[in-house]
């Protein structure tokens, strides 16, 4: 089993919450307007940033969306996802403030989805296609600075919850010798069975 570690301070930070961000994008949103919103400008950017982490090849969702060819069969399950806030799964208590890893959409995110749903999907100029994300190949993180092998296997179950675990890796063997010294890890991507 290895685990990918990003090695940083762990930053979860609290954000005091915009007062009036509701207003302003609902003024942004009616400037635009429902028929003018497409894929190409408008879509694929929100996808990118919120959708692409999972919803790629090799990833935990089962469909991609990173293409319009893929997106579009998908437009009123988005709405809905994304309406239903099912989409992107995000579970931390809004009570608690703001987190800065928060990858929930914004009420004009939202819109943005909904209303690309209502005119039909519409693509929009090809020009205007964000470039792809460069995605590391294997994690859903970027680069890491360590990779850690821990020297037995986790099974994990197919169903059910898995209590809290704690793994210890020592510094004195070969296999783990990316923690030869106390750090903390800002991210750590699943872990990936071999
Ligand atoms: C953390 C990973 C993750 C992210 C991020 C994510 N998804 Fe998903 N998505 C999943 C998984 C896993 C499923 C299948 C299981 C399920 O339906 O809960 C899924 C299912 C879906 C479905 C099918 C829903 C249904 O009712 O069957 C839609 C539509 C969808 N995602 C859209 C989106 C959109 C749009 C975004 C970004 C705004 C997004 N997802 C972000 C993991 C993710």
């Amino acid at each position: 089993m290895k685990v990918a570690v990003l090695l940083g301070v762990l930053r979860i930070m609290r954000i005091e919450p915009v007062v009036g961000g509701m207003l302003c994008a609902f003024v942004t949103f009616a400037a635009t307007g429902p028929s003018s919103v497409r894929f190409t400008k408008d879509v694929a950017p929100v996808l990118e940033k919120n959708c692409q982490g999972c919803h790629r090849p090799g990833e935990a969702a089962p469909f991609p969306l990173l293409t319009y060819e893929q997106a579009r069969p998908w437009a009123k399950a988005m709405k809905e996802a994304v309406l239903l806030k099912k989409m992107p799964p995000w579970f931390a208590d809004p009570h608690y403030g703001k987190f800065s890893n928060d990858r929930s959409l914004s009420q004009k995110e939202v819109d943005t989805l909904a209303a690309w749903a209502d005119a039909g999907a519409p693509q929009g100029d090809p020009k205007d296609m964000p470039p792809p994300l460069d995605f590391v190949e294997g994690w859903a993180i970027p680069k890491p600075d360590v990779i850690i092998e821990f020297p037995r296997a986790f099974q994990i179950p197919a169903t059910g919850t898995i209590e809290y675990q704690k793994w210890w890796c020592r510094p004195d063997s070969p296999r783990t010798s990316g923690c030869s010294s106390p750090k903390r890890a800002r991210t750590i991507a699943r872990g990936c069975i071999t």
